[in-house]
């Protein structure tokens, strides 16, 4: 029976994570919350890179998992290629998956990016759109208080919703698709959709898509598992995250790497 790593700074990857259990419900899946780290996107390359790379050693050499999602944006733009190169199971991150969506979505190719200060500053989104269409009028803002907003489930209230529209208010007018380029946004998608008229793409669906191109449908033998993770606080990371999925987890353990 094969089991799928999926990996974040904290709860954000769960965006992901509802989408992998949706296409993969033969499989086993293991999820790390590296939350005691979060946020990722504050920090520097190098730094984000060598915590992936701990978290990712984890879950290929310890838990053996068949392949790896990266299920945070950050992560993919820092680390992804090194993944790749390090480990013998396949790897697939967001951001690809973000774009091509957007792509497929956009009518005036005006398009929003939001995301970590990382994110941002590494211009993924940006070169990846670039690549497949040098037309495109790409509009990056970065949000770095959501990430720490989200993981301490300050999301429905009024100071929340004031963050939410002061950055949105840097978008122009004319951007008709929003990338959610943080997987911990998709937990605010309701709140972003009172203050952003227009299509709002979450790459997490074409994510999990584009891992079954890779590895197929499992093969049910046995009750699968979803298992967690954490370095940080789990029980908060409990109740976010059951908010988001609505489901109930049983056991999130632990684990300092
Ligand atoms: N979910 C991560 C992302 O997609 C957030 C990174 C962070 O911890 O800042 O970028």
């Amino acid at each position: 029976m094969r089991t799928i790593g999926v990996f974040d700074s904290g709860v954000g990857g769960v965006s992901v994570l509802k989408e992998v259990i949706k296409e993969f419900p033969y499989d086993n899946i293991i999820y790390f919350g590296d939350s005691l780290h979060a946020p990722y996107g504050d920090r520097e390359i190098e730094e984000i890179r060598a915590l992936c790379l701990k978290v990712s050693d984890f879950l290929v050499y310890e838990k053996k998992v068949d392949a790896i999602v990266i299920a945070c944006n950050t992560a993919t733009g820092a680390a992804m290629h090194i993944m790749k190169e390090r480990y013998h199971v396949p790897v697939v991150g967001v951001v690809d998956n973000g774009v091509k969506e957007g792509i497929r979505i956009t009518k005036n190719k005006n398009i929003g990016v939001i995301a970590t200060p990382a994110t941002i500053k590494m211009d993924i989104y940006l070169k990846e759109f670039h690549r497949i269409d040098k037309n495109l009028n790409i509009y990056q803002v970065k949000c770095p208080l959501f990430v720490g907003m989200i993981e301490k489930g300050w999301i429905d209230n009024e100071e929340s919703s004031m963050l939410i529209k002061s950055y949105l208010n840097n978008l122009p007018q004319n951007v008709d698709t929003l990338i959610l380029g943080c997987t911990h946004y998709p937990l605010i998608e309701k709140y972003i959709k009172r203050h952003f008229i227009g299509n709002i793409v979450d790459p997490a669906k074409e994510t999990a898509k584009s891992l079954k191109m890779i590895i197929g449908d499992g093969i049910y033998t046995q009750k699968t598992f979803t298992k967690f993770f954490v370095s940080g606080d789990s029980q908060k990371f409990k109740e976010v995250a059951q908010e988001f999925l609505g489901t109930t987890i049983d056991e999130v353990e632990k684990i300092i790497l």
